[in-house]
């Protein structure tokens, strides 16, 4: 058997496995070390058993040889979804070339290391994959309107609430203020305060 056919073999075996979803604590400095040391491989077939290693400890934490969960308690963590780092991951092991899987590392070990965030917005633009809050289709695709608190929807021009709550998460950021000038019955309102953003409204 050659080391291609052995590595499919494992990347069948690991699919197999099944692992909780949720998240997962990694030290930090740990994670970025260890992606230092596999982008600085010169074969692709190395890089990926190393990766392939690193899946394997995220599914059975019992296998970390690493140290990556021991966690310092003076050290930085990160808290990641787990089948967000696994389909990093994933894109490593399904790169062609040596030059794309070391793109998808440097990428990933930016996420870990770097906060990249801009003037308008909260959002690290990093690890935006993980934002679960922000609808990335349509926004006029949704299942049904949020009634969940405040919202009584009487009011028959009032907005799917929906719709300033993620137009707020695009364009603000925390504790910044919101002037409505069209008010209504205050959806928008009510979604600036659940956001921690302060809202005045008139009519
Ligand atoms: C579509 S509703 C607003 C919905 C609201 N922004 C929300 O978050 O649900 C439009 C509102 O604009 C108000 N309006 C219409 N013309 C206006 C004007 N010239 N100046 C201020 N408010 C106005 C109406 O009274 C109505 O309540």
């Amino acid at each position: 058997m050659n080391k291609n056919s052995n590595q499919l073999l494992l990347i069948k075996n690991l699919e197999s496995i099944p692992y909780s979803l949720g998240s997962i604590i990694i030290c930090k400095s740990k994670i970025c070390e260890i992606l230092n040391e596999i982008n600085n491989q010169k074969e692709l077939n190395i890089i990926k058993n190393k990766i392939i290693k690193m899946i394997e400890i995220i599914k059975h934490p019992k296998s970390d040889k690493y140290g990556l969960l021991n966690i310092d308690p003076n050290g930085d963590t990160i808290s990641i979804r787990k089948d967000v780092l696994i389909s990093e991951f994933n894109q490593i092991l399904n790169s062609q070339t040596i030059k794309r899987a070391k793109y998808y590392l440097t990428r990933l070990e930016n996420g870990f290391s770097k906060i990249k965030t801009n003037n308008i917005n909260d959002i690290n633009l990093l690890r935006w994959k993980e934002y679960d809050s922000i609808i990335t289709d349509s926004l006029w695709i949704l299942d049904k309107r949020d009634t969940s608190g405040a919202h009584i929807g009487w009011y028959w021009g009032n907005f799917i609430p929906q719709i300033p709550h993620q137009m707020m998460l695009r364009y603000t950021k925390k504790g910044d203020w919101v002037l409505d000038a069209f008010v209504g019955s205050g959806t928008t309102l009510i979604e600036c305060r659940r956001l921690g953003r302060n809202g005045i409204g008139i009519d």
